[in-house]
């Protein structure tokens, strides 16, 4: 698409088809604007309401308690999101529909019913019991996209045992510091998973982690990739301990603020934070905006192609779904493995009804071409789903006309690990769409973009996007470190949260997010923070000192731009650029690693000496990085220019 075609799309709100909105949950903006103003100037009615999705072991007292900035919700209840996920459908008649389809990278396919998931989760739970886990203890999960992943993290749903699910993708050092700041007890992992026909081996990562760290007791190892190892003192394997198991466990009648999970994400400082999720309010907000913005039905194929090493994978692979007794589709591997076109025979050959995915991923199918897509029947998709990074017009438009054939509705959701669901959105049916813009806020959300002061700006002006009030689904803390979470994102504004994202809104109320604008960078929707790249460079013997940026990239949305200084006596070559990006990969994971190194004398810095970031995000957006990478770049004089100017 041509740049004009591109903002007629960006100027055009496009109306959701006939068909979709007959049977939306939302029929309309008027029954939107009812329901939204409910849910903020009657929370108890509108919450109290939504909380009935929810089977209660014991109802709530008062819906919430606002010490700023720590928030209770649903206090005095009591229930389980494993019961909810599993138990209450079992015991309807959902009991023999799929729960979760599976397909693994070289083809298997497995289906799992409510009553195999609930019997293997039941079992799992015991064997987590077996080895000394109580409620409150941690548990890391380091898993391929495989069932026993979601086996393992209802399992510890289950027993109230927290769940500090690692995407597969890290190395073992993040390994070792995620298991370092939670504690966790047991690892849960496997030999290894497929990933674009390669084996991942991830047991060989726990291995590397496990002498850094002092709490791990035990390690469970699923056979998925029947690698020929042998296990260790402290090593069980998953189907030997699974077999003596006994399929009998009660869910634990756990208070609504019990810890669900601690999810590791990037900030602008220092090393990722645990951001933790409780149980109640939590889980309704998984279940709320599954059911009005994927509008799930029972006989809906429901595919998330998030890894549940992120939060998408946590809210919208796992517990929304499940929660709501959907099916969830769920595949191991590479979207172009073995040829671009494994997406789209899925969706054929699965019939799946509702798809979920990144920009990122849309933007490369765009490259790989529309043959790809062409060649397979999508007639069963009937909604599609953006998640992770601003979509630009271009790629929502090929998605929407493409993928969709103009006849599924796409929503665009914005949110973040610490809001753990949807907070901006286009419901589906019930509004027009807009490409490129996330849409209106959901239930609840208390929504404005504001300038420094923490004054709302008008419409159509820039600033900060915060959140005014606190929502169910909100994280409660930075696991042990409640300071960090206060200052993280309650101080920058005045009583609000800050999410560190720009946006405008536009006049009919549409927010436009425009990225993040703090020190984190979003690459291929994976949050990563400067800094981090940063300490995993400065780490290196050679690296005197490290500044990283973001570049625009066409697919990724940013690439990882970093300028390095090296020691004294240190040559700069080619080989040790290649040497530091290879470092980055162990320290953090592949993720990570710097698309562009530029060695340099110095690093432009203000007489205060703080790193002119600024001077080095236009440098490495001029275009001048395609020469030798080892070229030294001497910011002496451009740096000093700066400070006259300034
Ligand atoms: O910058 C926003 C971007 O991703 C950040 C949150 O990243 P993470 O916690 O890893 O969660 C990703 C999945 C929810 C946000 O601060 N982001 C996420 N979704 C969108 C988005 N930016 C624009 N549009 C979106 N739909």
């Amino acid at each position: 698409m041509n740049t004009s075609s591109a903002a007629k799309a960006r100027s055009r709100a496009i109306k959701p088809k006939a068909g979709f909105c007959k049977q939306a949950l939302v029929a309309n903006r008027k029954t939107y604007e009812k329901l939204y103003r409910q849910s903020l100037e009657k929370p108890e009615k509108f919450w109290g309401d939504a909380s009935r999705e929810i089977t209660w072991f014991k109802p709530w007292k008062k819906l919430l308690s606002w010490k700023p900035p720590f928030a209770e919700w649903f206090v005095g209840g009591k229930l389980n999101v494993s019961f909810n996920c599993l138990d209450r459908h079992v015991a309807s008649p959902r009991r023999h529909k799929a729960a979760l389809i599976w397909e693994g990278e070289p083809g298997e396919r497995v289906t799992l019913t409510y009553a195999q998931l609930h019997r293997e989760v039941c079992k799992f739970a015991n064997v987590l019991k077996s080895q000394g886990i109580k409620s409150g203890d941690r548990v890391a999960i380091y898993m391929p996209m495989i069932p026993e992943a979601v086996i393992a993290m209802l399992a510890c749903a289950r027993i109230g045992a927290p769940h500090t699910v690692i995407f597969g993708g890290f190395s073992a050092e993040s390994v070792k510091d995620r298991i370092n700041d939670c504690g966790a007890k047991i690892v849960v992992t496997a030999d290894g998973g497929y990933r674009r026909g390669q084996v991942v081996r991830l047991k060989e990562s726990v291995d590397a982690a496990l002498p850094g760290t002092s709490t791990v007791t035990r390690v469970i190892v699923v056979r998925r990739a029947g690698l020929d190892m042998s296990l260790g003192d402290r090593d069980v394997w998953y189907h030997e301990a699974m077999a003596a198991a006994s399929d009998q466990c009660e869910a634990a009648s756990l208070d609504s603020e019990h810890p669900l999970f601690i999810l590791y994400t990037s900030g602008s400082t220092g090393k990722p934070k645990g951001i933790l999720h409780t149980t109640a309010g939590y889980f309704l907000g998984a279940l709320l905006s599954t059911k009005y913005v994927f509008d799930l039905k029972d006989e809906d194929l429901y595919w998330c192609t998030a890894d549940i090493g992120w939060v998408t994978g946590h809210t919208y692979v796992v517990y929304g779904v499940l929660g709501l007794g959907g099916t969830s589709l769920i595949y191991e591997g590479a979207p172009n493995h073995p040829e671009p076109d494994r997406f789209w025979k899925i969706v054929e050959e699965h019939k799946v009804n509702i798809f979920y995915t990144a920009p990122t991923a849309i933007r490369a199918f765009m490259k790989w071409g529309d043959d790809w897509v062409k060649k397979h029947d999508l007639s069963s998709l009937r909604l599609l789903g953006s998640v992770g990074e601003p979509i630009n017009p271009e790629a929502w438009m090929w998605y929407y006309r493409t993928v969709g054939q103009e006849r599924c509705p796409v929503v665009d959701t914005w949110w973040q690990t610490e809001t753990g669901g949807h907070m901006v959105t286009t419901l589906p049916g019930a509004v027009p769409m807009k490409p490129g813009s996330a849409g209106l806020p959901f239930f609840g959300v208390d929504l404005a973009v504001v300038d420094e002061s923490g004054a709302e700006v008008p419409p159509d002006t820039g600033g900060r996007l915060v959140i005014r009030r606190p929502w169910p689904s909100m994280l409660r803390s930075i696991y042990g470190d409640a300071t960090r979470y206060r200052k993280q994102y309650w101080s920058d504004v005045k009583g609000c949260y800050f999410t560190g994202d720009g946006a405008r809104r536009d006049r009919d109320g549409y927010f436009w997010i425009t990225g993040r604008i703090d020190d984190v960078l979003n690459v291929a929707g994976h949050r990563l923070g400067t800094a981090e790249v940063e300490s995993a460079l400065v780490s290196h013997p050679a690296v005197a000192e490290a500044a990283v940026v973001g570049k625009a990239d066409e697919i990724k949305g940013q690439a990882v731009f970093a300028f390095v200084t090296v020691k004294q006596g240190i040559t700069p070559t080619t080989e040790l650029n290649e040497e530091l990006r290879r470092h980055v990969g162990k320290e953090i994971g592949a993720i990570a690693k710097p698309d562009v190194i530029r060695f340099a004398e110095v690093l432009p810095k203000t007489r205060s000496g703080k790193i002119m970031r600024r001077l080095l995000r236009e440098i490495a957006a001029g275009g001048e990085v395609k020469g030798d990478v080892t070229t030294l770049e001497d910011f002496n004089a451009l740096a000093s220019l700066r400070q006259q100017e300034e």
